[in-house]
């Protein structure tokens, strides 16, 4: 049984809400768990610095950051070097989807702050930024969408949670939790191309066990697929 009581392949509780900014072109609220991330895009538009610009796409950058109050320990104000990494790895889960093309010269601002950590924060940001790419018009080949999946002590799972990742090293109430070790691979994919955009491991498995984890990652993305796309559904039905 796990932590939560989750079956192996099921995603926390999830919840969705496009357009919840307004002086955004997009935006953007996505939790699973107790992990929430808000994404905010601005452009297609004017690039700064200009010289970074390409001549037949547009450039997208990406900023993501973990808010000081989102963890346990305060985080230091502004983004630090994790921040950097993932908002590099968020920018390369988006290149197959996006279609820079239509829009060169110009830039897309893609922001996603994390309200609340409960690892897979980066998941969660993607999840967030597919729907504020979406609503702010960004034409794209599909949504991007993201879960980790992992192996906590001989249990290959879905959805990991911070408890989860720090299996067979976390101590509440003097107790341990867990013997052996934690796996954690965090996967994005775009279900129209069958891509994944997204793929790290932050542990040790055979190639075998890293397949059938990234299988059952794929799976997970596919029902993150499914809220995303009923989230801007919703948005379109009742609002707009
Ligand atoms: O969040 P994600 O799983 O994408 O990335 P990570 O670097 O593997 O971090 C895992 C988790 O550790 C985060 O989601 C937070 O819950 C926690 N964390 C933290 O408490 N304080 C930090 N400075 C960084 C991470």
């Amino acid at each position: 049984m796990r932590f939560d009581e989750r079956k192996e392949d099921e995603l926390r509780p999830t919840t969705a809400k496009v357009g919840v900014i307004k002086n955004a072109f997009g935006s953007a609220r996505f939790q699973m768990g107790k992990t929430i991330a808000i994404s905010g895009v601005y452009g297609p538009g004017e690039l700064h610095p200009r010289r970074i610009s390409q001549s037949d796409r547009a450039v997208i950058k990406v900023y993501y950051d973990m808010l000081s109050f989102s963890v346990p320990d305060r985080a230091r104000p502004g983004p630090d070097r994790r921040d950097h990494e993932i908002s590099l790895k968020i920018k390369e889960a988006f290149a197959p989807a996006v279609i820079r093309e239509e829009f060169p010269k110009t830039g897309i601002y893609l922001y996603t702050y994390i309200l609340q950590a409960d690892a897979g924060t980066r998941c969660v940001a993607i999840n967030a930024a597919s729907l504020a790419l979406a609503q702010a018009g960004i034409p794209m080949r599909d949504l991007v969408s993201s879960v980790a999946a992992g192996k906590i002590g001989e249990k290959f799972v879905l959805d990991v949670t911070k408890k989860e990742e720090d299996y067979g090293h976390f101590v509440e109430n003097n107790k341990w939790y867990g013997k052996g070790a934690a796996t954690d691979v965090p996967i994005a994919y775009v279900p129209a191309t069958k891509e994944v955009s997204l793929l790290q491991l932050d542990g040790e498995v055979s190639e075998e066990e890293l397949k059938k984890i990234v299988k059952l990652g794929i799976k997970g993305c596919k029902k993150v697929h499914e809220i995303q796309v009923k989230a801007l559904k919703d948005y379109y039905n009742e609002e707009n």
